[in-house]
Parts: structure tokens; sequence; C-alpha cells
């Protein structure tokens, strides 16, 4: 059965309901003593086996969310945004989900294929891809490569041997402003991601791919934001998007095969918060796609679409241990064994997380606090605002949901603190994925003196 992606509409008969855990994972059991259970597993004892900061991804979640945009959108391409998060585990889920995967550095498309994730179903991004990028993308045999700059396109067609063709695509921007903050908008002309149809450089870009003999134009791709809780933004990138593939035909006599309108789709990261509705873009991409394509008399493409963070990001907690409490006239900073260099985002974008005091019972009333992280600097704030009792102590565990994207993916050495690792838990059973990032991996790698 399928089901819904939009926590908020959790039914009141499920367990985590009446619990404040509406954006955790489904298989989330807040037990009587104050532990909670993800996929049957104790985070108390997973924090007390595997240290702290522990980072837990239940399969089963990640797995049943591939399986809702594999239903929502039976006859298109679902591609993973491996960004979000990539290990090899997740590129075995995913494949057996029946999902293709994006990638855009050599590092990610290595682990993939070395993993035995089929390169046919990979499709390769990136504004600028190095020449290691391009080469192994080709030399591995990716399914498709999604040109970016004009400058790619002669560098890439002089690296596809004689006697074959590559498939690609090419990025565009919509001019559509979308997404959850700036820095995550890419669909407008003021960023630095694909060719710009106002402008005219998609146009040249076309006519540039279809006078290269080896590199085959299969369609057009346009990614305009993160974190989008609304379906319209993607109604008007469907109708960019047809606009221009009916000049392409008008200009080459030419009818591009495929469309890819990216992904984005937001997630909510604190009870209460709006998540986009799969189920609602499918139908109304899909019936702006056929409807749009009657009008002009074009044969309708097959579409892909990308989602990351809507994939992983719910199915991942992360399990802090608090090493401090300061109270200081105002403010109580409650201070944990992580922070930034684990979690950047609440630094990057302002996102607010929703931490929660697990392990043991407190009948201490609630006190806003704000969580901050162990690195040095004042803004190593993880979640301010948040109601924690207020006899929270050091050696308490704060779990923090919604955390399986662009957490470790965007992790960092700051500190020399070392990531931590990734621990999958299902059916009861957890095991390690990734594991935790040493001093000795660290001082490895430094050889110089
Ligand atoms: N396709 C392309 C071409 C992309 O650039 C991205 C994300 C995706 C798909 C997947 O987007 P998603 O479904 O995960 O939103 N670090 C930021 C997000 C950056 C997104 C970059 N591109 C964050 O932590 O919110």
């Amino acid at each position: 059965m399928s089901v819904s992606l939009t926590s908020p509409l959790v039914p009141a008969s499920d367990p985590r309901a009446t619990d404040g855990l509406t954006v955790w994972p489904r298989s989330t059991r807040p037990d009587r003593d104050g532990d909670v259970s993800v996929g049957g597993v104790s985070l108390a004892e997973t924090a007390a086996r595997f240290g702290t900061p522990v980072y837990v991804l239940d399969e089963d979640e990640v797995r049943e969310r591939c399986r809702t945009y594999r239903t929502a959108f039976p006859e298109a391409d679902v591609v993973y945004a491996a960004k979000a998060f990539l290990c090899r585990a997740m590129a075995h889920w995913v494949q057996e989900e029946g999902l293709g995967l994006d990638v855009c550095s050599a590092g990610e498309l290595t682990l993939a294929v070395t993993t035995g994730f089929p390169p046919e179903k990979i499709i390769l991004h990136g504004n600028a891809k190095s020449p290691e990028d391009l080469d192994t993308a080709v030399r591995l045999g990716v399914g498709r490569i999604v040109v970016d700059s004009t400058s790619e396109i002669a560098r890439l067609a002089a690296i596809v041997p004689h006697d074959s063709r590559q498939q690609v695509m090419l990025r565009v921007v919509p001019g559509i402003a979308a997404g959850g903050h700036a820095k995550v908008r890419t669909g407008t002309e003021d960023q630095k991601f694909g060719l710009s149809i106002t402008d005219g450089s998609a146009q040249h870009a076309v006519a540039r791919v279809l006078g290269q003999p080896r590199l085959e134009l299969v369609g057009l791709h346009c990614h305009i934001g993160s974190q989008i809780t609304s379906v319209k933004p993607y109604i008007a990138a469907v109708r960019r998007m047809i606009g221009l593939m009916t000049r392409i035909r008008e200009q080459h006599g030419v009818e591009l095969p495929q469309l890819n309108i990216g992904g984005g789709h937001g997630i909510a990261y604190r009870p209460g918060e709006e998540s986009l509705d799969v189920q609602a873009l499918a139908g109304r991409v899909l019936t702006e796609l056929h409807d749009g394509c009657a009008k002009v008399k074009l044969a309708v493409p097959r579409l892909t679409i990308e989602p990351g963070r809507a994939v992983v990001g719910p199915a991942g907690v992360c399990v802090y241990r608090v090493l401090s409490v300061k109270r200081t006239g105002s403010h109580t900073f409650v201070a944990v064994d992580g922070g930034m260099s684990d979690n950047p985002r609440p630094a990057l974008y302002g996102v607010r997380y929703a931490p929660r005091l697990i392990g043991r019972h407190s009948t201490a009333e609630p006190r806003l606090v704000t969580v901050v992280g162990r690195h040095c600097e004042a803004g190593d704030v993880l979640a301010d605002e948040v109601p924690l009792p207020e006899d929270v102590h050091p050696g308490d565990l704060l779990a923090v949901p919604v955390a399986g994207a662009y957490h470790l993916s965007m992790a960092s050495g700051y500190n020399l603190v070392g990531r931590p690792p990734v621990v999958a838990v299902k059916d009861g059973a957890a095991r390690t994925l990734v594991r935790r990032e040493s001093l000795d991996d660290m001082s490895r790698r430094d050889i110089g003196l």
C-alpha cells in the first residue's frame, strides 16, 4: 500500500500522533520510560552501543518513500538525488526500489557504480564538471549527462569514443522563483545554474548539441529549487519547458523525447509544518504535461523527477549527548557533542528543528532553551527556542528528527571532531553503514611537516 508522504496527516490512531512525533519515521514508538524506538530499535540503546553523535536511518522508511514515488509516478523515471545522502547501502536500497540515481561528481558516481548501481540509470549533473567527472561518466557509461554550460558541450563531445553516442539533456533556467531559502532557489536568472531561455543561451546550446554527432540530445532539464511545498511552481516550469520544446521543434524540426523537472520536494521539519503532497504533484504535473503537449501537438515526453530530501530526510534521526547546560540571564544553552560540523543547515539557512529529550522520563516543566553545538563559534546553534524539560542536564540524550538529508552529505571536518557514524535500523536490528571518522582517519591525510 502506498502511504502519503505528508506527515502532518498522520492518522490519530498512529502512536506518533499524540506525542509530537508526527515528523518522525513511521516506525517510531515512544516508550513509557521516555525512550523512543525507531525501526524496532531503542535510540538510547543505539547511543550506548554506537556512541554519540549517531545518525540513525530507518531503512523501511526510505524504501516506503521510494515506493510512494514509484506509485505516484508509475510512468516516469524516479531518480534519487544522491547529494541529499549517499552511502553504499542507500544506493542499494534505491536501486532495489526501482529508482535511478542523480550524482554530481566522479566521487558519487564511482561509489554508486562500484556498489553495483547500473550506470545507465545514473544521471550526471554539475554546473562546473571537472575533466575527471566527465571522463569517469563516459568511461563508466552513465545514462544521461545534464549539460549546464556551453563550454561543456565540445569538451564532452571530444571524450566520447568514435563508435558511440552520449545521451545528454540541457539544463535550462525557466525563470521561476521557488524554494525554502535564497541559497536553494535555482530557477531564476540571477544564479549559477543552467542556460537562460531569456537571453537565448539555451537555444544556442540546443543548436550546438545538435551539431555534435557524438552527442544525442534527449531532452531538457530544469530544477527550480529545494524545499518547495507548493505544486504551483512545478506547473509553471512544465509550461515554460513545453514552450521551449515547441520552439526547438520549429527551429530544428526535432521533438525531444524526455523532460526532467528536477527535485526540490519540501518536507516538514517540525510538527505542523507543511510538506509537498507528492500525489497532488503527480496528478497536476501529469495533467499539465498531457494537456500542454496536446495543445501544441507535441508527443508527450517521458518525465523524470529527482527527489532527494523527501526520500531520505524524514528517515533519519540524529542522537546527541548533552555535554553542558549553561544558564546566562534570560538564556539557557544546552550544548551537545555535535553541531555545525554534522548539521550546517541551521547556520546556513536558518532552518528550525525540533530536538527531543530521550532515554529518560522527566516530569519537569518545559522551558525554552537554545540547543547549541560544540564548535568554536557563536553561530553554532542547532535549534533555538526549543521546549525541553527544565531538569535537562549533562549526560542526557537529545534526538533530532528529519536528519536524513543534507546533514552528513554536507558535514565538515571543522575542529577535527570527526564525522558521526550512520546506523541502519530495521525489524529490531541495528547495523553500521558508515563508521565514525576517527582521529586516525583525519591525521593520516596530514602528511607534511
Ligand atoms: N536535482 C538537482 C539538479 C538538484 O540540484 C537537487 C538539489 C535535487 C535534484 C534534489 O533536491 P531535493 O529534492 O533534495 O530538494 N543543501 C540544501 C539543499 C540543496 C539542494 C541542492 N540541489 C539544504 O540543506 O536544504
